[in-house]
């Protein structure tokens, strides 16, 4: 399919390394183990890029480097085309605003302790020069945008579901106006049917914000429905990135082409008929006002 491509890349890594320190051992030295061998890659404005593979393949350290959480041992990332200090001793606070992170476990990411509406507030004080009024008028109109309500604005994080959490972490993310968000497998904890409302939570919020995407996820159904890129990743190392059609329907690396045949993706028509069911019923985020 023919496609052109206008938009500048919001994220670009080059080469990205990271070692952590090795156990060692009573003859031997600690040696690093090289969790990233060097990976690759851009993400266009407005699309989403999901990384794949198995479990200790180097998803979560990279999701914590391009967030700004960890630094990397070499390479380099630019975020909206500025080289970013992979060492991250200047980093200034505007570019750690630009990315920001969603988690899979919405029970342990959000503080028991605080109430909704002062989690929501919390980063604009850090971030820009809102009065208190204002700070909770965008609270509360965030709350509207991921499909809770006002009336939650005073509760706290124990009071929600898994699914409401989930949108209380993207509600957070989105408080100060991100380009990136990186979604470390941010339906992985949730029952299908509810996969399928934040998924599509997701995509109206990417359409309405011009949002971009990581999204990490070992489910193949979900990377099917959410991703315009796909990067496999195996051992530190990319195996296999393109655009989902083609690596779908036309894996070339054994490893991809393994990792998709043990993995069913029959879910991924239940959770089309969903939203297609909630698309038909008018339920959205669009149109509530900002
Ligand atoms: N803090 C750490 N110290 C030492 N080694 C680590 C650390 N974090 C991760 N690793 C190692 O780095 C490798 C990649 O781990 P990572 O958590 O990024 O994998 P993952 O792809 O996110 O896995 P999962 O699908 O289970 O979440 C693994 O070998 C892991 O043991
Ligand atoms: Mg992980």
């Amino acid at each position: 399919m023919m496609e052109t491509r206008t938009n500048p890349p919001v994220l670009e890594a080059s080469g990205i390394v990271r070692d952590y320190p090795g156990a060692g051992g009573l003859f031997r030295r600690a040696r690093p183990v090289r969790a990233l061998k060097g990976i690759s890659f851009a993400v266009e404005q407005g699309r989403t890029l999901a990384v794949v593979g198995e479990s200790g393949c180097g998803k979560s350290t990279l999701a914590r480097i391009i967030t700004l959480i960890d630094p990397a041992t070499e390479g380099t990332l630019r975020i909206d085309g500025q080289p970013v200090d992979i060492a991250r001793e200047t980093l200034s606070r505007e570019m750690r605003r630009k990315v920001q992170i969603v988690f899979q476990n919405p029970y342990g990411s959000l503080n028991p302790r605080q109430k909704v509406g002062d989690m929501l507030m919390e980063p604009l004080i850090l971030n820009t020069a809102d009065s208190a009024a204002e700070r909770r008028e965008k609270a509360m109109a965030m709350l509207v945008k991921v499909g809770l309500g006002t009336e939650h604005f005073h509760r706290y994080p124990h009071m929600f579901s898994g699914g409401q959490r989930q949108r209380l972490a993207i509600a957070r993310a989105l408080m100060v106006n991100p380009r990136l968000l990186v979604l470390d497998e941010p339906v992985s904890a949730l029952d299908l049917s509810v996969q399928a409302q934040v998924l599509n939570l997701l995509a109206d919020l990417q359409e309405e914000f011009d949002l971009t995407y990581v999204f990490i996820s070992h489910d193949l159904s979900v990377v099917r429905y959410i991703a315009d890129e796909v990067m496999v990743m195996w051992l530190g190392e990319v195996v296999e990135y393109g655009s989902r059609d083609a690596l779908f329907g036309d894996p070339q690396h054994d490893y991809t082409r393994t990792l998709f045949a043990a993995t069913p993706v029959t879910d991924l028509a239940a959770i089309r008929a969903r939203i297609a069911r909630r698309r038909a019923a008018g339920i959205g985020t669009a149109g509530i006002g900002a």
